[in-house]
């Protein structure tokens, strides 16, 4: 039966944001997750801001449309609200140690994001921050001294926030070259260092989000299509570019895995989830892979009026820029209908109805791991590209015994049951090339912004309420992986 290949890329993912911390430090500039306090599985993170006179202001929010300021006002964290982004996990500090304990599992290849504010911290500056760019030659060196081949993403979740307050975000076309300078400057500097690169996390999110915006109006979908548009267009152009900077460089996009299912198999429940896979699966990955909108975009957008502004030229860019190969997350599915049932399946940036077949974890996600190998079956039919799961995990609380351990065997099973999900996708014919479960290292989780939302392998002692001293323990999780990487996904064994 066909297997993982042996050269089969095994490893583990975070991002910038949610582990690096260090938000302030040397020379990084703010984003808008700076200014997100921690909510709970129960209460929204808020984003803060402060009035001219000081006067702190607290709303909540997820994602979507800003809040329109008061004249004077700015985005600030206030006084008695905890920050994730301002910690993480502490991984400026501590890449060596946690590279050391990914080398330790086996890891042959580890997804990471570079901050763009790191390089460029109001991202307009003419020349990148010096110690930015040797933050990430120290890591990508340490990487390199244990053999493993960083995976980089150019933008998770964290644009400049002087993009977003000062230009209006990716509204405007600008970013577009404030994003190829910064993402040119990082691809030159790392030639030799880095190979595989992702441009944005999860591109599809803003348009799968449209269905989590009550009663979302024209006016919203514009805006949405519009910004995707200067991303998918910046996306390509970057493409483009590395080809002529290197031609090791494989590039790949990076959607947001949604698995969805028809709830009944009334054939309008089926539509309804055909036309959800166009939206939220289909549209960003047929123009990052395949070089051009699909045909159903033009009714997507015909059903909410949206009109796309589009410069000569922009479409056979587009098709100048296809990725090498399709990466994507993947936690859980969710049912589809066309009836008014209560969508109480929550999911990665996404709500459905709640499947009566499955489990769910605490924080209310599916757990499915037949989905992913339907999706991967799904992607590559439609594409034939090699693929990557690059995100994967159970997000669950973590007891940290007195002797140091933690018995996670509740993440062991659902890890092993997408692993062998994989096994039988390849068997299926898929070509997998690698696999990097979600926040390897405990960091903190982007919609709760809570550290007690633990995807780990490795614990880090850091509680929701500010506590502990980000000490990094080894799970038996930890263990179980080393075993499953030294047999090449053979060893699948609790
Ligand atoms: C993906 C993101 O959406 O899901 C990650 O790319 C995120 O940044 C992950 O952390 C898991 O979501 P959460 O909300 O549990 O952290």
């Amino acid at each position: 039966m066909p297997t993982f290949k042996k050269d089969f890329l095994w490893g583990g993912a975070i991002s910038a944001v949610q582990a690096e911390g260090a938000w302030d430090q040397d020379g990084r500039g703010p984003v808008l997750m700076d200014m997100r306090s921690q909510g709970s599985v129960n209460e929204q993170r808020k984003l803060t801001y402060k009035l001219k006179d000081g006067t702190p202001v607290k709303v909540p929010y997820f994602a979507g449309k800003l809040p329109d300021l008061p004249e004077g006002a700015y985005f600030s964290p206030v006084e008695d609200e905890i920050y994730p982004s301002h910690v993480g996990n502490d991984f400026y500090h501590r890449y060596k140690e946690d590279i050391a304990l990914c080398a330790e599992m086996g890891f042959k290849m580890f997804r990471m994001s570079i901050s763009w504010p790191r390089i460029f911290p109001n991202g307009i500056e003419e020349s990148p921050n010096q110690k930015g760019l040797d933050f990430y030659r120290d890591v990508f060196l340490e990487l390199k001294k244990y053999g493993i081949e960083p995976l980089v993403t150019l933008e998770h979740f964290d644009d400049p926030l002087y993009l977003i307050t000062e230009l209006g975000g990716w509204l405007n076309r600008e970013l577009v070259d404030h994003f190829v300078r910064y993402a040119e400057t990082v691809m030159r500097e790392y030639k030799g260092l880095v190979k595989y690169w992702l441009t944005f996390n999860e591109i599809n999110n803003s348009l799968a989000i449209l269905d989590m915006i009550a009663e979302a109006s024209d006016e919203v979908y514009q805006e949405s299509y519009q910004k995707l548009h200067h991303q998918l267009l910046a996306s390509a152009i970057v493409v483009e570019k590395a080809r002529t900077i290197s031609e090791d460089y494989q590039i790949g996009c990076m959607i947001c895995g949604l698995a969805s299912y028809p709830l009944t198999c009334d054939p309008k429940d089926m539509i309804t989830m055909m036309k959800k896979d166009q939206k939220d699966l289909f549209y960003c990955g047929d123009v990052q892979i395949r070089g051009e909108y699909p045909e159903f975009a033009h009714r997507l957008w015909a059903e909410h009026n949206v009109a796309i502004k589009m410069e000569e030229g922009d479409l056979e860019q587009l098709k100048r820029g296809k990725v090498d190969f399709c990466s994507f997350s993947y936690y859980c599915s969710s049912c589809t209908t066309d009836k008014d049932v209560e969508m109480d399946g929550k999911g990665n940036f996404s709500m459905g109805a709640k499947n009566p077949y499955l489990e769910y974890s605490a924080w209310s996600w599916s757990m499915d791991p037949d989905g992913l190998r339907y999706l991967l079956n799904l992607l590559y039919g439609r594409y034939h590209v090699p693929l990557m799961v690059v995100e994967n995990g159970l997000g669950a609380h973590d007891t940290l015994e007195s002797d140091g351990s933690i018995h996670d065997d509740y993440r062991i099973e659902y890890l092993q049951k997408h692993i062998a999900a994989m096994k039988e996708a390849i068997h299926d014919g898929v070509e997998l090339i690698a696999y990097t479960p979600w926040g390897c290292i405990d960091l903190a989780s982007s919609s709760t912004g809570e550290m007690s939302k633990r995807y780990g392998l490795v614990y880090v002692d850091r509680q929701d309420d500010g506590t502990g001293n980000f000490d990094r323990y080894k799970k038996d999780s930890f263990y179980w992986y080393q075993k499953v990487i030294e047999s090449n996904g053979e060893n699948l064994g609790g």
